[in-house]
């Protein structure tokens, strides 16, 4: 079955992620992308789409025709490049007209622009589990139906209940946790995940709501009881917590995937000078190529390790990233996104960025 991705806002992290997981990804516009799977992809679990839509068989009309009887809701997204919010509406008050003249009692959700934002199709209802309330999705000449749309309120909700949080070390968005998992790849049900600098366990709890097991480590005391704390309230699945130095501890067996956000160094909320950054960064590398030359003995050959290390922002708007890429293969792993510019995630202006570095152990 193939379907559509809108992107997140990091399209490049957006689309590894599909890679990673799904058959024949193709960029069609910055910020689409269309793949193939054999089941219907959960958008719960795919912290980088924003909506997920399955192509259509049927023309839109012959589709809509279908439904079974009762009152539609029906949006309509133009996704083709020079689309404007006038081809939008004039698409969905077409396909109304013609469902009125057959009979059919349908609301058009108004568009203000060419797409529904994710924020109109959640609360209109039109995320794909209600069979009446439909937004379709045109490219071109290509038509699609939602089947999934972002819950961001969910996100939010998971990020800010949780009881124990670290302004400093907790700040990790539960859907770029998400994300990490999924850049190790398809993974067995239950498989069990690591985390070695887990913090207050925001990729742990992912990982059990993904229906992993979770097994985390930090460094810090403080954190373990963080994330033993949080992950007691989310009581969900199985996971141990432990305290350990990444780049010394001795992790028990089994270990399927890896999937961290490391140590980043310091926050920082300007640029920092020359020798500050170089301290930063010598500092950073030890500790993360520390864990890495620790983990390599640890784990089967193929085991696949995802870490996002820091990269700091320049005076010339460029990230500055950490050069350890030629050292971590000669560790015997393979770095499978070495010629890429690099997967940076980062907010506007924020100084540190997340640098994401996808391993497989030779
Ligand atoms: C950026 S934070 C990770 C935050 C985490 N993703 C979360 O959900 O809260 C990095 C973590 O690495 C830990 N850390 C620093 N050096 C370490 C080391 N050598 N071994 C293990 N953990 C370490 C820190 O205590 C901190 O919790």
């Amino acid at each position: 079955m193939k379907y559509l991705s809108v992107l997140g806002r990091e399209p490049a992290i957006s689309l590894a992620e599909l890679e990673a997981l799904f058959l024949n990804v193709r960029q069609i516009a910055p910020n689409l992308a269309t793949f193939e799977s054999d089941i219907a992809p959960g958008i719960d679990r795919l912290g980088g789409c924003l909506k997920i839509a399955e192509k259509l068989e049927a023309s839109p009309l012959d589709y809509l025709r279908n439904i079974p009887s009762g009152k539609i809701t029906l949006g309509v997204s133009d996704y083709s490049g020079h689309a404007s919010r006038k081809n939008a509406s004039l698409e969905a008050l077409k396909l109304k007209k013609i469902l009125v003249r057959h009979g059919r009692s349908v609301r058009v959700v108004e568009n203000k622009n060419a797409t529904l934002s994710t924020a109109t199709s959640l609360h209109n209802g039109l995320s794909g589990k209600n069979p009446h309330k439909i937004e379709l999705v045109k490219v071109q000449n290509s038509w699609f139906r939602v089947i999934g749309v972002q819950n961001i309120d969910a996100y939010a909700r998971r990020d800010q209940a949780r009881p124990a949080r670290d302004a400093k070390v907790g700040m990790l968005p539960p859907k770029l946790a998400q994300i990490l998992i999924n850049l190790c790849g398809p993974l067995p049900a239950g498989s069990r995940i690591l985390d070695p600098f887990c913090g207050t366990g925001v990729v742990l709890q992912e990982a059990l709501l993904m229906g992993y097991t979770a097994y985390g480590t930090d460094l810090s005391e403080r954190m373990v009881e963080y994330s033993e704390k949080n992950l007691k309230w989310l009581d969900k699945g199985n996971y141990t917590v432990e305290q350990g130095d990444a780049t010394s501890f001795h992790w028990q067996p089994p270990i399927d995937a890896v999937a961290c956000e490391g140590y980043l160094g310091r926050p920082m909320s300007t640029v920092p000078p020359e020798i500050k950054l170089k301290t930063e960064k010598q500092e950073c590398s030890a500790i993360i190529l520390g864990f890495l030359k620790n983990l390599s003995g640890q784990i089967r050959p193929g085991t696949p390790v995802v870490v996002a290390a820091p990269a700091w922002l320049r005076e010339n708007g460029v990230y500055s990233r950490l050069e350890i890429l030629d050292e971590i293969e000669h560790m015997g792993y393979n770095v499978s996104n070495k010629t890429r510019e690099g997967l940076l995630y980062h907010r506007e202006s924020q100084i540190v960025a997340r640098d994401i570095i996808i391993l497989r152990k030779n």
